[in-house]
């Protein structure tokens, strides 16, 4: 709870700004920065906030909101913008007086009925059924929130992260929600990076993240994928020829399962050797993992599995998504990590737009309550089968057109096929999607978008998810097949 003089709900001590220069490494309470996992004093996640995000208080007003509760009566609040333990329920029947917040009995609606589908699968009992959303349900989603995200809806989530990724329940980390997951990452980036500072990406890159990185002014550092998704021999080749007296980075990027674009999914070996590398140089994982339950097998995320590495938790942000599994257009995302972070990004939240949409989560709670964990990760389950399904057909028939002329590593999750035509000796598939096979009639996405950098790719993103698989996949990869031939020709190759 927030410190009721100054209003901040982040210790009041300034902690030193992590380490810069590779000579300071050494003095990171995180190790000594050899990598041989010294600790010589307690971590803190605060250490790798940015400049901006240490400073960056909850305002006097809001320090004061933490102490309303029953049988206070408060004329102080404006808006209940912050703080994770305040029960908003428990105010609305305690009667407390938040002004600003506008009166419910104005709101012209009584309830929300959702008439759910049958379910994916088939297998399952259950038929179409209904849920409402009513009383004080319906009240707290239709008022203003907390930043986190309502209570109920917070502590759902812990307890799907607790048991998803076997992390102990306590008082270091916790979840924040807010408009997707790509809100929250943005606003994550702005938390850690102070302008102009390196970021570390995994490449090709989802280029989602690209605009908050530029507005950030951020260098951004390309670290290539092999087969097996995020290399960590790159990530230390990159970082032990790190130039000495440059600003370190302090952050990396992952998309680890089903990786957007390439397709590559993370092994739990590959991520515990990342894991090494980051902790000998310090570096923070922003696990950007919105295809995780759409794999056949759940792999371990960087989140379960930091502990096998550093002597304690809190060197991993995740972020999850509902986007894949719900619907994409409810905006709902979760990041899971250390308090600090989660905290300075509830700050941004507060700033930005209050709260993420409370009848988007209302919506979700309702439908977890309905489910429950298990029903949740049943319904990943039937969804990761439907695209494993669909995956199959699409790649028999990319083989079928495309063997000779293009590889690609076949995915275990996600929606991607990240095709290679450097078989056909064709080095920039921009050019190619932009005048062959547009010429054709069949597009995919040059790898280029993908590169910070812009350079020059010979690869294409394939989406499966939703093209047609009866007509229009064989037709695409036919036309794909031509325009290829029709390149290599224009180019002498053939
Ligand atoms: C890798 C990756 N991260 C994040 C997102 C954004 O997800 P959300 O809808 O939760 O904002 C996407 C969307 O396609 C994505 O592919």
């Amino acid at each position: 709870m927030g410190d009721i003089e100054t209003g901040s709900t982040l210790p009041a001590k300034t902690h030193p700004v992590l380490a810069t220069k590779g000579a300071e490494i050494e003095n990171h309470p995180n190790g000594n920065g050899n990598g041989n996992g010294t600790t010589t004093k307690s971590f803190s996640a605060r250490e790798y906030l940015s400049d901006r995000a240490k400073i960056t208080q909850i305002d006097g007003i809001r320090g004061l909101m933490a102490v309303e509760g029953p049988g206070i009566v408060s004329f102080v609040s404006h808006l209940l913008l912050y703080f994770d333990d305040f029960d908003v329920s428990a105010n609305i029947r305690h009667g407390s007086q938040l002004a600003g917040r506008p009166n419910p009995t104005t709101f012209p609606f009584s309830s929300i009925t959702l008439n759910l589908k049958s379910p994916l699968d088939k297998s399952s009992s259950g038929e179409e059924q209904s849920i409402t959303i009513d009383s004080e349900d319906l009240d707290i989603a239709l008022q203003y929130s907390p930043s986190p995200g309502l209570n109920k809806l917070v502590n759902w989530a812990v307890d799907l992260q607790s048991q998803v990724h076997n992390k102990k329940k306590d008082d270091s980390w916790t979840v924040s929600f807010g408009s997707g997951s790509q809100d929250l990452m943005s606003k994550g980036f702005h938390t850690l990076l102070n302008p102009g500072d390196p970021v570390l990406l995994e490449t090709p890159v989802y280029s989602g993240v690209l605009p908050p990185l530029r507005l950030l002014g951020a260098e951004m550092v390309e670290v290539d994928v092999d087969d097996k998704g995020l290399s960590a021999k790159n990530l230390e080749r990159i970082l032990s020829q790190w130039p000495e007296g440059k600003t370190r980075p302090r952050v990396l990027y992952t998309s680890p399962t089903g990786s957007n674009p390439s397709g590559c999914s993370a092994p739990r070996e590959r991520k515990l050797e990342v894991l090494e590398v980051c902790k000998k140089y310090n570096i923070l994982v922003f696990e950007d993992d919105p295809y995780y339950y759409l794999a056949t097998e759940l792999i371990p995320s960087y989140f379960e599995l930091e502990t096998e590495v550093y002597p304690e938790a809190g060197h991993v942000i995740r972020f999850d998504s509902f986007s894949k599994l719900l619907s994409a257009g409810l905006r709902l995302g979760f990041a899971t990590g250390p308090k600090e972070i989660t905290q300075a990004i509830d700050v941004l939240t507060a700033g930005a737009n209050l709260h993420t949409s409370g009848v988007s989560q209302a919506v979700t709670l309702r439908l977890m309550q309905h489910w429950g964990i298990d029903g949740f990760l049943a319904h990943g389950r039937s969804v990761a089968k439907l695209y494993a399904e669909r995956r199959s057909e699409f790649e028999a028939v990319a083989h079928k057109y495309l063997d000779g002329l293009a590889t690609w590593v076949s995915p275990v999750a996600g929606m991607f096929l990240w095709v290679d035509l450097s078989p056909s000796g064709i080095k920039d598939s921009y050019d190619l999607i932009r005048h062959e096979a547009l010429a054709k009639g069949v597009l995919g996405v040059p790898g280029m978008a993908f590169y910070p950098s812009g350079r020059k790719s010979p690869n294409v993103r394939l989406s499966f998810s939703i093209v047609d698989l009866e007509q229009d996949t064989e037709l695409g990869f036919q036309r794909l097949a031509e325009a290829i031939k029709d390149k290599q020709k224009a180019l002498g190759l053939i």
